[in-house]
């Protein structure tokens, strides 16, 4: 506790990430080294979320984006498709009360309205429940992936033009901001992946284009706030050109 603060205390305040997002991965391999099944790992990784929320809470982090379900992710085989189902279910009934107590805003990112009714139903009151909070606000990517994003935002420009909505010399990379889920939220400046996989798994593929990659061999259920002010603290000693020159 003593560590976390002194470590808390090396980072500047002026240069907090406002956006980070992470890709919750590596349950299974901490179910497999526990001896566990891997479900016991995805709801060891729920544990780790709520703790992580907290920590970027207190850290006045503005949006913290985690890959939770991703569009490839139905390939898995269907019990552990069912399970992950009931955790979601479970974590947006038990959780939200904390979270909107906390001043958490609860966003979603991806096909959402297509997962089970009752999953949905639970999701949609979380967001009404939330969604005037001023706090963290909490995008969580479900039934997500970068290249279904991009292809409904084309799907819904192309729409816009065919009414006479939208005139194609309008768009830009402004506009077709505009069309993706995560329409008002900044770029992610920092994408942390934990478990040693050295790849993007089709997440957030326009809005990383920038973005600084911090990757880590620890599984996600056994990430702490340690390891999130490492990476921030990582990220302070970059310097981000976007293209230009050193300043
Ligand atoms: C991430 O953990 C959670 C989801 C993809 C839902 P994994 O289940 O991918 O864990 P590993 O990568 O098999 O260890
Ligand atoms: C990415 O992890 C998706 C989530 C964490 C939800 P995966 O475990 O599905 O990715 P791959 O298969 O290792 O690329
Ligand atoms: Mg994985």
């Amino acid at each position: 506790m003593k560590e976390t603060l002194n470590n808390i205390k090396k980072l500047s305040p002026d240069k907090m990430p406002q956006h980070i997002a992470i890709i919750m991965d590596g349950n299974g391999r901490w179910a497999q080294k526990n001896g566990l099944p891997r479900i016991a790992g995805h709801w060891a990784g729920a544990e780790t979320l709520k703790s992580i929320v907290e920590s970027c809470s207190k850290l006045k982090i503005k949006v913290l984006t985690v890959f939770a379900f991703s569009t490839e992710n139905w390939k898995r085989p269907i019990e552990e498709v069912s399970s992950l189902m009931n955790l979601l279910l479970y974590y947006f009934k038990k959780e939200v009360d904390a979270l909107h107590k906390n001043n958490v805003k609860i966003v979603i990112s991806g096909n959402w309205e297509e997962l089970p009714e009752k999953i949905a139903d639970q999701i949609r009151k979380s967001m009404t429940k939330t969604q005037n909070n001023s706090g963290l606000i909490l995008n969580i990517a479900l039934n997500y992936g970068g290249r279904s994003e991009i292809l409904f935002a084309c799907k819904n420009i192309c729409t816009d033009v065919l009414n006479g909505d939208l005139c194609i010399d309008k768009i830009d990379e402004k506009l077709f901001e505009q069309y993706l889920y995560t329409y008002g939220l900044p770029d992610p400046d920092l994408l942390i992946r934990p478990s040693g996989e050295l790849r993007i798994s089709n997440f957030l593929l326009w809005q990383i284009a920038y973005s600084e990659l911090w990757f880590t061999q620890t599984y996600w259920p056994d990430f702490k706030e340690e390891d999130l002010i490492c990476a921030i603290y990582d990220y302070q000693t970059r310097e981000r050109r976007f293209g230009g020159l050193k300043k």
